[in-house]
This record gives structure tokens, sequence and C-alpha cells, in this order.
């Protein structure tokens, strides 16, 4: 990687910085309904689903790729303001423990699981999904749920990850990856966008290695930029900008859909064999 692209690299502490800077918000924006800090899937791109309900749909598609149910413990990996994992411990009867670096997140998140009568199932602590402090073996299912792209080092996140599921337990995540070479005149947007705030683009075909060297088995690899990015990037370049910066202006995602169909979103499910 070349010095000028590792200056782009997020670290831990601008990432949650950023997030602490508008968790309070999330409740009172087009996050509201569903509380969810990720983009939304929709089946028919034309669909006039509210981005509230299709994030909702990628949650769902993702927790029933975890087969768990009223017995699971489940570990979500950078858990934003709380929406997915008090949504999957209400729809499974699943226990749910999430992390993330912000501090704000972890406060909106853990009165959501209250409000939610469920904050006896559902904990939201803060902590770095890259130094995971839980005794090996402690869930039954882990999901991160657009995190990934924010971890200085996937290998790391997802050893990390390894460790802390059982035998025979599922991890679903989704991750922003380089789909095509990006040309040279889309480069300086890519950069905007990731700018201290993401890592690096990861390629699919990285995945299968970096969850062997993990301990997890890859099961299923599914490119959905198609169902999610079109409609999220108009989303995010007329309102998340706002949501996340108030009157300063950044430009970080003007022009953002130049750069579909290079980078795109996948889901991945991998699972930490039995023996
Ligand atoms: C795009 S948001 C997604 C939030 C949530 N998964 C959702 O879908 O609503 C990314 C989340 O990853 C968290 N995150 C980023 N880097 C992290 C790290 N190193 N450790 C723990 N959480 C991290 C952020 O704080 C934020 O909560």
């Amino acid at each position: 990687m070349s010095q000028e692209k590792a200056n782009l690299v997020s670290t831990s502490d601008e990432v949650s910085r950023l997030y602490d800077r508008f968790a309070a918000q999330c409740a009172a924006s087009m996050f509201g309904d569903s509380m969810s800090l990720h983009l939304g899937y929709r089946d028919d791109p034309d669909s006039e689903v509210s981005f509230s309900e299709a994030a909702d749909r990628l949650t769902d598609l993702m927790t029933e790729k975890l087969k768990i149910g009223s017995g699971s413990h489940v570990l979500d990996v950078g858990c934003g303001v709380g929406g997915p994992g008090v949504r999957i411990a209400r729809l499974t009867g699943a226990r749910v423990t999430g992390i993330s670096v912000s501090q704000e997140q972890i406060a909106v998140a853990n009165s959501l699981a209250e409000s939610a009568g469920l904050a006896e199932r559902v904990v939201f602590q803060q902590a770095n999904a890259m130094e995971m402090l839980f005794p090996a073996q402690s869930f039954d299912a882990a999901i991160a749920l657009e995190s990934l792209p924010h971890m200085p080092d996937r290998g790391q996140v997802l050893t990390q990850i390894g460790r802390a599921l059982r035998p025979g337990g599922r991890l679903v995540l989704t991750d922003l990856f380089e789909r095509a070479p990006i040309p040279a005149a889309k480069q300086p947007a890519v950069d905007r966008l990731l700018n201290n705030f993401m890592s690096t683009l990861v390629r699919a075909e990285d995945y299968p290695p970096l969850l062997r060297h993990a301990g997890l088995w890859f099961e299923e690899i599914l490119d959905i930029s198609e169902q999610t990015l079109p409609t999220s990037y108009v989303w995010l370049q007329s309102e998340l900008e706002t949501i996340m910066f108030g009157d300063e202006v950044t430009g970080r995602f003007d022009g953002i859909d130049v750069i579909i169909p290079e980078v795109g979103y996948l889901m991945v499910v991998a699972k930490r064999p039995k023996r």
C-alpha cells in the first residue's frame, strides 16, 4: 500500500469520534424507526419502501442466515445505536451482546433495549472489536453489519470473532468491496468516502483465505450491490452528510454514485467448524 493510501485508513479513535458525533441525532433522523446505521436492501430497486424498512430487511436476511433460536447468544460486532441487536433479540428470542467503539452509541443502544423491555437479554458495551476481551467460545453466532469496512485490519477482527465463536457457530457480515478495478478518474470519489472513516476496500476473493486464517469456514458470498447501493447512495448524498456533520459541509459523499459499479456491497456467511 502506498504511503498516500495509508493516510486514508481509519483508526478506531477517528471512527468513534465520528459516530459519537451523531449518535443522538439517529433517533430523530431517517434512521429513526429502525435505529439502524446500515444500507437498506430493496428486492426491487424501484420499490418505494422507506429507508428504515429497507434497513430492517437487510438485518432480517442476515439474521435468517445465523440459524439461531431462543437459547442462542449472539455477538453484534459494531452494533451502532442498537436497532439491529434489539430486532434480532425480539424476532428470535436470542440474547445479544453488542459492541461499538462509540460510547455515545452505546448509551443510545442501551436505552433502546431498555425501552423495548429487552434489557435483560440485550446488552451493549463499549469495546474495540480489534481487541475483544470475551472468553474464547462465548457466542453461538456473530453478526457484523457494515462494521468491517471501518476496521484497520480485517484479518485481526475476523480472528477475534473466530475465537469468540463456539464450534458450529456462524458469522454473517456485510462489507464494501472492490468489484472491478477503480479507474483513476473515480479514485478521488473513493478516497473521499474512505477518508479517515473507512479502511481499504477488500476484494471478494480475499474473503475465503481471510476466514480460513481466522479458523472459519467460508459458506456463502453474495454480491448484493444491486439491492443496496443505487438507492442508498442517493440517500447518503442527500441526508447522511447533514446527519453526520450538521451544517459543516465536507463533500464526503458528493458524486458518490460514480463509484457504482466498481465499489460493491457483499454479504458473507462463515462457520466455525465443529472440529
Ligand atoms: C455503519 S455502522 C453500523 C452499525 C450497526 N451494525 C448497524 O447496522 O446499525 C458501523 C459501526 O461499527 C462500529 N465500529 C467501527 N469500528 C469498530 C471497532 N474497531 N470496534 C467496534 N466497533 C466498531 C461503529 O462504532 C459503528 O457502530
